[in-house]
This record gives C-alpha cells, structure tokens and sequence, in this order.
C-alpha cells in the first residue's frame, strides 16, 4: 500500500518531529493532560480528523472514515507524563520542573497523529473508519477506565484496538510481538495493622505492630510459593510500610501499601482471601488486628491470536521478517489491557534500544530517551497494522 510509505515523506516527518519536540518541552501529569488534549485535537482538526465525543476531561478519540464504508478499527496512544524532573540534556527538555516524558508517551502520541494524518491524506485508498484514541492518565491506570466510562465502546463499532510501547531493552529495528501474555495484572493491596502502642522498653505490655507487620510482609512471600501452582507467577511487593513516631515508642498501628502482579485471571481471584487469610492469621498470631485491602487495577494484557497475526504480517511487510521478536513477558503492567476486555486487540513493543546512541536508559529514569530514528518505521507499522485490521474485518462481513 503506497500510503504506509511515511519513511520517504520528508515533510511529514518534519511535522512529526516537531510535534514529538513540542509535546516533550510541556508535559503534563496524569489526568492533567489539558493542554497536551487541546494541541492534539487541534493539530487532529487540521487534517479534517473528527473528534468522538467522548466524556472525558483530559484524552481525545478522533476518527477517520475512508470513502467507502467498512468495519471499524483503532489504536490507543498514551499522552501523560510523569514527576520526574528530566535529566536527558536534550536541546528540547521538558521546561516543566519536576515533569518529563521519562516512559516516551510523547513519541507514542506523535506516532498516532503520525498514523492519522496518513489515514486522512488517503481516504480514497481505504474502506471502513481508523479510530485513535489519545488516552490520558497511564501512569495512573486509570484513563483506559475513564474512557471506557466515558463512551469509547458505546457504539458498538469498534472491532479491534492495536496499542505500543518503546522498549530500551529491544534493539532499534526489531519489534517485539507476541500472542498471548505480555504484561500482568495490576492490584493494589492496602493492609493496616492495629496492635497497642507503649514503651520500647516493656514490650510485653504491648502489642507491636512492626513485629506483626514485618512477619506478614515475610509471610506472604511464601504465602504464593505454598499456594499457588509455581507455574503461574505472582508478584507481591510491599513497598511502603509506616508505623511509629519515636525510636523507643513501639508503634499501635502499621500500615503496609503493595503492589501484586500475576497473569492468570483465575489466579488473580483467589488472591485477596489468600492475603487476607495469611495477613489476618499472623497478625492474630502476635495479638495484633490486620485488615486488607485488595484494590483491582488492571487485568493482564492477554494478545489476541489473530490480532497479533495482523501485526506480524503488517511488520514483515515493512521491516522483514527479521526484525520480528518474541518477548518473554513482563510483571509491568499496562492499562491497555482493559480495551482487551472488551474488544480483541494486540499490544506490542518497538525496540528502541541503540548502545551507540546512548538509548540505554529503562523507563521512569530520569535520563530516559526515546529514539526518533525509529519513529517512521513504527508510523508506517501502525497504518499498515489498521489496514491489515480493516481488510480483515471487511472480509468477516
Ligand atoms: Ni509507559
């Protein structure tokens, strides 16, 4: 298809670099994303896209129809940034103290607008409708939720819903796609402790709940090795824990916030008795009172078979069937796994990784960098994945 050909479009790609440079000057924390939704918007009408209206305060869907009728397909870009005061020493850093683009969701929405400035240059040459949505609050998980609520599914026409990340860890070239499970299930588990405060000194006439605690956060690591089948992993990790106001003052409450990841949905269900069974069994065990609470997140990103096959094909075709890996799966997780939920769809990661260049840097750290050498390959992957996604649809019909 001559339309994927974004690579040899040198003005387009200006504007895109222009746009990914403009984006990374002003980020804007999660559900913040005001002006980021207005620029996107703007630069979106400039091109005759439509924007969907979607209740959401922050995030923009916009759609492109083709001049014949057809299924309908699209694809998530992520738009917020996070507090994390940049240390790139790029000409174009953020001017936003303490915000940067540190995950690259500016170079993941240059690549949508990308995607959608091509689709509405060639409406001749495709049938049906390509859908983006320019979802705000990721680092959160809570923007996939807002515009789910908002309205994203309420037509009913969307058939499929395709998303990406940059991956520092897969060379620039290659692109990571895999069918199946690729990021975990997301939970959020507040446990507080309750036992009786007194002095360091006299012990046994309290109840102290750094004791208590520091056995539950010892206890459910071996709580998942003795429950669950070893084949399906889980993750629990408390990383906070605060009790106490003096060295020599033994602390009456205790309160533990975690994070717990895992893949099989099943698995996922039986967690929270599980922790609150082992919590609740120690912290009586010491005479203290544990209560739990086990906040869902986001499911597991779970890719669909034949999604993932449209993205294969659609990589081959412009990059060679060399440049497909096979990621092994993550404990991150991501909330494009709630579109999954309720369409079929395909997440998959772009390497971006250069030692040469200095893209060596993981996510969320400071001197985080993307790669633009990729990026008109990735823009014509995209337009070439919806084409595919179109066709395929088409022919159900
Ligand atoms: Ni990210």
């Amino acid at each position: 298809m001559e339309m994927t050909k974004a690579k040899s479009n040198n003005q387009l790609m200006k504007r895109l670099l222009e746009i990914r440079q403009e984006l990374h000057q002003y980020p804007e924390l999660s559900s913040q994303e005001f002006q980021t939704t207005e620029k996107i918007k703007n630069w979106l009408q400039d091109v005759g896209c439509t924007i969907l209206p979607i209740e959401t305060e922050t995030g923009v869907v916009a759609e492109i129809c083709g001049t014949k009728p057809g299924p309908t397909v699209a694809f998530r870009a992520d738009i917020d940034a996070l507090p994390i005061q940049e240390q790139t020493g790029l000409s174009f850093s953020s001017k936003i103290d303490g915000v940067s683009h540190a995950c690259g969701h500016d170079w993941h929405t240059t690549i949508a607008l990308g995607a959608a400035f091509i689709f509405a240059e060639n409406r001749d040459e495709f049938s049906g409708t390509v859908r983006f949505i320019f979802q705000p609050a990721e680092e959160t998980t809570q923007g996939a939720k807002q515009l789910v609520e908002g309205g994203l599914f309420n037509d009913g026409k969307i058939k499929a819903v395709f998303g990406l990340h940059n991956q520092p860890d897969i060379p620039a070239g290659k692109i990571g796609i895999t069918e199946g499970k690729l990021m975990a299930a997301v939970d959020t588990l507040y446990i507080t402790v309750n036992g009786h405060s007194g002095h360091g000194a006299i012990p046994q006439h309290t109840v102290d709940t750094v004791v208590a605690g520091s056995a539950i956060v010892m206890g459910l690591q071996t709580a998942i090795s003795r429950n669950i089948d070893p084949f399906e992993p889980v993750v629990i990790t408390i990383g906070k824990f605060q009790a106490g106001h003096g060295h020599n003052v033994i602390a009456g409450e205790a309160k533990l916030t975690g994070t717990v990841r895992s893949f099989n949905p099943e698995v996922r269900l039986q967690l929270p008795d599980l922790i609150n069974r082992i919590a609740g069994e120690i912290a009586k065990g010491y005479g203290a009172k544990a209560k739990v609470d086990f906040v869902p997140q986001v499911p597991a990103i779970n890719n669909d078979p034949v999604m993932t096959e449209l993205v294969r094909e659609a990589t081959k075709e412009v990059l060679g069937e060399k440049a497909i890996v096979k990621p092994v799966p993550t404990m991150g997780g991501e909330d494009f796994s709630l579109y999954q939920e309720y369409k079929p769809g395909c997440f998959f990661w772009v390497g971006t990784g250069d030692k040469e260049k200095g893209v060596t840097r993981q996510w969320h750290d400071p001197a985080f960098v993307v790669n633009d050498d990729v990026l008109p390959e990735t823009v014509e992957v995209v337009v070439n994945t919806l084409s595919k996604a179109l066709q395929h649809f088409s022919k159900r019909n």
